[in-house]
């Protein structure tokens, strides 16, 4: 389940990709994409762009929405679903959703040490249809090494969405690190040889820095020790990159938390038991307690919950 899969990070076709891949093309709406003011490689963009309708394949999960816009008793269309994931528009400045998977007891990495061992079907629909609606994947250097990231490849249901929503080919892959230990074949897609752009966002070097891996851009920000959040999504959205999907991980959840940036929260709940001293989907400090607010919340017939919340102003705004 290569493309869509929380903790594994390679784009093999599969029967199964195959099989749910273009579910949620029907009634796509194009929306307007700012214009970016730097542009990264491959990140070309043709805003309001419409095209014919395109066929869809049936899918096998079914979702039903429990609460959120349009409760009733019938499974959601896969249009539908791409609707109630579609990242809201932006506007200046960028909108930070991050995107989660725990299981019943609250952790955030299997045995092995990852997610792609809790999550789950539906949740491996939602996360590919999340990486659909986004300019821009932000992760910490710890997910990246830990899920073995690499440039961003899609299937071909995943980019004619994009297309029909105005949207670059392929998300860019973002990556914070003070330490740079990142694998050198980062910037090359697991399989497929097309992959969206990859930066490196770091803390300027004192001394001898670890060499950016190839094809990768490095920003570096001075004076700082670690990144700070607001310059961070600042710099992003500086390159037109506003829709931005954090898939992790607690660390940097928490400090994107801390500097009150965190838009929404998409959280996948696994129905499974683990025990052990896995990771929650934050970690470190306590943080002053934030509201959020229930935008849905859908039950799969594989059991697990799609919730989505909203931060508080967000929510009605
Ligand atoms: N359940 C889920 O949905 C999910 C999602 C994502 C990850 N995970 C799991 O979470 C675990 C990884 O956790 P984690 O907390 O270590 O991941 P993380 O937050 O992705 O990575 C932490 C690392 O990111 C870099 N970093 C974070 N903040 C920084 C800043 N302000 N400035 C510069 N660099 C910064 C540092 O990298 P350097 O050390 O290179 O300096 C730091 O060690 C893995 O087991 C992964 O499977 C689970």
């Amino acid at each position: 389940m290569p493309f869509s899969n929380r903790g594994c990070q390679t784009n093999d076709r599969t029967p199964e990709s195959e099989r749910i891949c273009q579910p949620w093309l029907e009634n796509v709406q194009p929306v307007r994409v700012p214009a970016a003011r730097g542009r990264l490689r491959g990140a070309a963009r043709k805003p309001g762009r419409v095209q014919a309708p395109v066929r869809v394949e049936a899918v096998t999960t079914s979702y039903h929405l429990l609460a959120g816009p349009g409760v009733s008793r019938d499974s959601i269309t896969d249009a539908g679903l791409s609707e109630l994931y579609r990242h809201p528009d932006p506007g200046d400045r960028a909108w930070v959703r991050t995107n989660f998977v725990s299981t019943l007891d609250g952790a955030a990495q299997g045995p092995d040490g990852r997610s792609g061992s809790i999550n789950t079907a539906s949740d491996r629909k939602v996360f590919a249809l999340q990486r659909a609606h986004a300019d821009v994947i932000l992760i910490g250097a710890g997910t990246a090494r830990a899920e073995h990231y690499r440039a961003v490849d899609l299937e071909p249901w995943q980019r004619e969405l994009r297309s029909r929503l105005g949207l670059a080919p392929y998300p860019t892959l973002a990556i914070i690190s003070r330490s740079r230990d990142l694998p050198d074949d980062l910037a090359r897609p697991a399989a497929g040889e097309q992959g969206g752009p990859v930066i490196l966002i770091a803390p300027h070097a004192t001394g001898e820095a670890r060499p950016t891996p190839d094809h990768v851009e490095l920003i570096e920000l001075d004076d700082h020790d670690l990144v700070p959040c607001k310059e961070l999504i600042t710099a992003l959205a500086d390159r037109g990159l506003r829709r931005v999907l954090c898939e992790g991980g607690p660390h940097l959840s928490r400090q994107l938390h801390a500097a009150g940036l965190v838009d929404e929260i998409c959280l996948t709940l696994s129905p499974l038991v683990i025990g052990g001293h896995a990771s929650r989907t934050t970690a470190g400090a306590l943080l002053e307690p934030e509201p959020y607010e229930l935008a849905h919340c859908i039950a799969a017939d594989d059991q697990a919950l799609l919730l989505r919340y909203l931060r508080g102003h967000r929510a009605h705004s």
